[in-house]
């Protein structure tokens, strides 16, 4: 289901977001990037940035204060075209393995038949055929975030946001489902915004990375990243890989010790 399947862009427009009551000092300021159909873009940046603020106004749960956001031409409605994956997988306990991965397509009344056999597929193409009947609780995180993908992609959205999806996961785990992640959005090219702290894992997805800062200075630089695709495992030993990681980590280091209200300020 597209809302505008001849153009998924995403764009946003000098956007400024603050909270709480009037004159109250923005989290994000000025914001603008536009992310073209089928582009996957990464975005690194300190805690408390406004990185879960902006993919919430990309989602259309919050609305900017100025400036704006829109998705093929048109401002976002939060709903089936629009998968979102957060760190907490936020999977519905009572509901099975099948059960979360078809409830945005039952939200949407597709009929039963064709829910069961979207759900079969997606269990298949995640590696849970066996697990269809199990329960979020009996799962191991990768597990989790796995079904939490196939939720999210279920609907076949024209946008996935990601939320530092694979942050609480272990290091090996992260990595696998860092490939699988490649593998699906190889399979069809959506547009993509993931935010994550790994400079590593930024790099490996991306076809640019986005550096954020505190406000006023929200957008801090924009690292194209030319990695030829597919991406496999070892591009990570890559000369250029290594290259881009080592800039990228300088850049937030650089960000941070001179950051006045940062515990590092003027440090290492
Ligand atoms: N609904 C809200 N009401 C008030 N303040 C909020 C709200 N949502 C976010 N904030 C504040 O906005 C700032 C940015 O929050 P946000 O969660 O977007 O940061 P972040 O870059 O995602 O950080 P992290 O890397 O820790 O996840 C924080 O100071 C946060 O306290
Ligand atoms: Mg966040």
């Amino acid at each position: 289901m597209s809302q505008a399947s001849d153009d998924t862009g995403i764009r946003l427009r000098g956007v400024t977001k603050a909270f709480g009551p009037a004159g109250s000092q923005p989290i994000i300021e000025n914001f603008s990037l536009d992310i073209a159909p089928g582009e996957f873009v990464t975005i690194l940046g300190p805690s408390g940035c406004g990185k879960t603020t902006l993919l919430r106004l990309v989602d259309g749960l919050l609305a900017a204060d100025a400036g704006g956001v829109s998705i093929g031409g048109h401002p976002p409605v939060p709903g089936p075209n629009i998968g979102f994956v957060f760190q907490s997988f936020r999977l519905i306990p009572w509901a099975t393995v099948a059960g979360n991965i078809g409830f945005g397509l039952e939200l949407q009344g597709v009929g039963r038949a064709q829910v069961e056999e979207t759900v079969r597929l997606w269990l298949d193409r995640v590696g849970l055929l066996r697990f269809a009947d199990s329960y979020p609780a009996e799962l191991s995180g990768g597990m989790k975030q796995r079904v939490a993908l196939a939720r999210a992609l279920a609907t076949d959205p024209d946008i996935l946001l990601l939320d530092e999806p694979f942050a609480s996961l272990d290091a090996q785990t992260r990595e696998i489902m860092q490939l699988e992640l490649l593998r699906l959005w190889e399979r069809r090219k959506l547009t993509a915004l993931f935010v994550t702290h790994s400079v590593e894992e930024a790099i490996l997805l991306a076809d640019r990375v986005v550096v954020m800062g505190p406000a006023p200075r929200s957008l801090r630089e924009i690292v194209p990243i030319d990695l030829p695709r597919p991406r496999l495992d070892e591009v990570r030993t890559s000369p250029q890989f290594i290259e881009l990681r080592t800039y990228l980590t300088g850049t937030i280091r650089e960000m941070i010790t001179q950051d006045p209200n940062s515990p590092f300020f003027n440090r290492a």
